[in-house]
């Protein structure tokens, strides 16, 4: 069959282990590996065309027509799809997602987990998970974790070959819910690329990544036994150890508001008051409040109710990256 066009969905995710910096930017292997679970509801629903006679990549976000990074971003990743496949057609890209970007919702794993499944169908590639995995690395390091469902682990590897993320429990596992709370919607001064190329100017990132192995082993046990507790502890553990290399980098980097601790406290004040819940904190001032899916709803009206908490969204944890239709 002659596939020329795909339609993919992806979910972001939200890691308890985070990623941040590489040992080679270029291909983006990361310094550490890292741990995360896959957003219900939340996606980004991305078309690729391989059109004959268009001269250029062109991209269409959220409605706009993009230029500039945004799209010479793009346009490198459909080169490497170009060349897996031997392909020489430019391609249009039309990208939709369901939640605001650039507020520390990780806009660009379900976009290029989106991306990678819709542009190699698109060329005719039928990818393993694990290839396609490895692609979408390529496109943001995240995203890689996007692409198998449920609680995923992302493998650091020894090299372009061996790094991508694998499946550690399907969403039905543990029945978890994060309450994201929106302190703000403004795009963030720093993005994860730049931001990340800073980590090692941090005199923290060695301790840092000394001690991953440790909490990766924390984590990925407290997920496979459903310990709650043990999670709160290591997730929280591992945002605060990734902040604390942000702000202590050069140029320092505070992703964090007045709000956001504010949230950040008030979550550790109601788990020492007996309600299971814990904080995660990504490239932007939004709090990730994590508990089981049977109190979302009573967690989401709790932090409502926070000063400087704007909105809050909610997710529970979704499926692999999936293809929509090709024609
Ligand atoms: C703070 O995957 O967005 O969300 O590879 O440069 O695109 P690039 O970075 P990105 O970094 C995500 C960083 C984080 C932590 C995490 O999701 O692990």
């Amino acid at each position: 069959m002659n596939v020329h066009s795909a339609t993919a969905l992806a979910h972001p995710n939200i890691a308890f282990i985070k990623y941040w910096g590489n040992r080679d930017d270029a291909l983006r292997l990361p310094a550490s590996g890292s741990i995360s679970m896959n957003l219900d509801g939340l996606q980004t629903r991305t078309t690729v065309t391989f059109v004959p006679d268009l001269t250029t990549d062109t991209l269409t976000l959220d409605g706009l027509p993009a230029a500039g990074p945004a799209l010479e971003r793009v346009s490198a990743f459909l080169d490497l799809v170009r060349r897996m496949a031997g392909l020489e057609r430019r391609a249009a890209v039309v990208s939709e997602n369901n939640f605001p970007m650039g507020t520390g919702i990780a806009s660009s794993a379900s976009a290029f987990a989106a991306l990678a499944l819709a542009a190699t169908r698109a060329a005719g590639l039928a990818l393993s998970e694990s290839e396609l995995s490895r692609l979408a690395r390529r496109g943001s390091g995240s995203a890689c974790r996007s692409v198998p469902g449920g609680f995923v682990e992302w493998l650091p590897g020894t090299g372009d070959a061996d790094s991508y993320a694998v499946s550690i429990a399907p969403p039905a596992h543990w029945d978890l819910a994060d309450c994201i709370a929106v302190i703000s919607r403004e795009h963030k001064a720093t993005g994860s690329a730049r931001g990340s190329a800073l980590a090692a100017t941090s005199p923290l990132q060695a301790a840092r990544l000394a001690d991953a192995p440790r909490r990766l082993d924390l984590c990925r046990a407290a997920l496979r036994g459903r310990d709650f507790e043990a999670l709160a502890a290591v997730a929280e553990l591992d945002s605060d150890m990734m902040h604390a290399v942000m702000m202590t980098s050069s140029p320092a980097l505070f992703y964090w508001q007045p709000a956001t601790l504010a949230v950040m406290q008030a979550v550790r004040e109601a788990r020492a008051g007996g309600l299971p819940v814990f904080y995660t904190v990504d490239a932007g001032p939004n709090v990730h409040v994590i508990c089981e899916a049977a109190r979302a709803e009573q967690t989401a009206e709790w932090l409502t109710r926070l000063p400087g908490v704007q909105a809050v969204m909610r997710a529970r944890v979704g499926g692999p990256a999936r293809l929509a239709g090709v024609s």
